[in-house]
């Protein structure tokens, strides 16, 4: 039993098969997933998805890097959507430097108003980072973050990155990336992050794990990162499976 913990089920890549998609997953021992909605368009499609299967979850929030068309009417239906019934938690969020298309000043501003929202509504937030790894670290702290805790979604940083999360009550996610030859530094904080603090997820339809990197990412290939983080850590892939997806279930609050 697997929970993809980051999907983009929602994503136009998925239009035309989301149904058999879904299936495959399913068929592959998926049995929860989260779809993340990150701006207007997507954040309609992930609860859709979400209110048509029982076990297919939202997250809604707003993307650092449209964090300059974020208005206040926006931030007001976050709240409003933090009451829907399968709205689990608040993001992505968080800061992407390696697009300019929102500076940096409008990213962070509109990543601590989404924190102080988690914190009011007592959601857990899943952070997107790019190249903003300190600054991240230093936005949670002073926001408190770990009041609410949440993911820290595809991680690629450090171990001392990690560490810093991990003390601040985030969770640490591994997708496709973990699997790839030259991944040294996932692989690394992989066998350092305790058991229960370790999710994972595959970003579908981006960063395809190994050996279909490059083509379409899927649901159903979350079982080969988490065959990878079981091989790390020296357990079986069903001890792996059993543990991130009580993990999530605890972190989501799913009964
Ligand atoms: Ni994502």
């Amino acid at each position: 039993m697997l929970f993809d913990t980051h999907v983009h089920l929602n994503a136009e890549q998925f239009e035309e098969d989301r149904a058999e998609v879904i299936k495959r997953a399913q068929e592959e021992g998926v049995e929860y997933m989260v779809v993340v909605g990150f701006d207007e368009k997507t954040i309609r499609g992930a609860l859709e998805i979400a209110e048509e299967n029982k076990k297919i979850y939202a997250a809604v929030g707003w993307h650092p890097v449209d964090a300059i068309e974020m208005t206040d009417q926006h931030l007001h239906w976050l709240e409003e959507l933090a009451s829907h019934p399968k709205v689990v938690a608040l993001g992505e969020m968080g800061l992407d430097y390696h697009w300019d298309k929102s500076p940096k000043d409008i990213q962070k501003d509109v990543f601590r108003k989404q924190i102080r929202l988690a914190k009011k509504v007592n959601l857990p937030i899943i952070i997107h980072n790019r190249e903003a790894s300190q600054d991240i670290v230093d936005i949670l702290k002073e926001e408190e973050a770990g009041k609410v805790g949440g993911i820290m979604h595809c991680f690629s940083g450090s171990v001392e990155i990690a560490k810093a999360c991990l003390e601040m009550n985030f969770h640490i996610s591994f997708g496709g990336p973990v699997t790839f030859k030259n991944a040294k530094k996932p692989k690394e904080v992989a066998v350092e992050v305790p058991l229960d603090r370790l999710l994972i997820e595959t970003d579908c339809p981006y960063l395809s794990p190994h050996p279909y990197r490059g083509k379409r990412n899927e649901p159903a290939y979350v079982s080969l990162v988490a065959q990878q983080i079981a091989d790390l850590k020296g357990m079986s892939l069903e001890q792996l499976a059993k543990q991130t997806t009580e993990n999530a279930k605890k972190l989501f609050n799913i009964l």
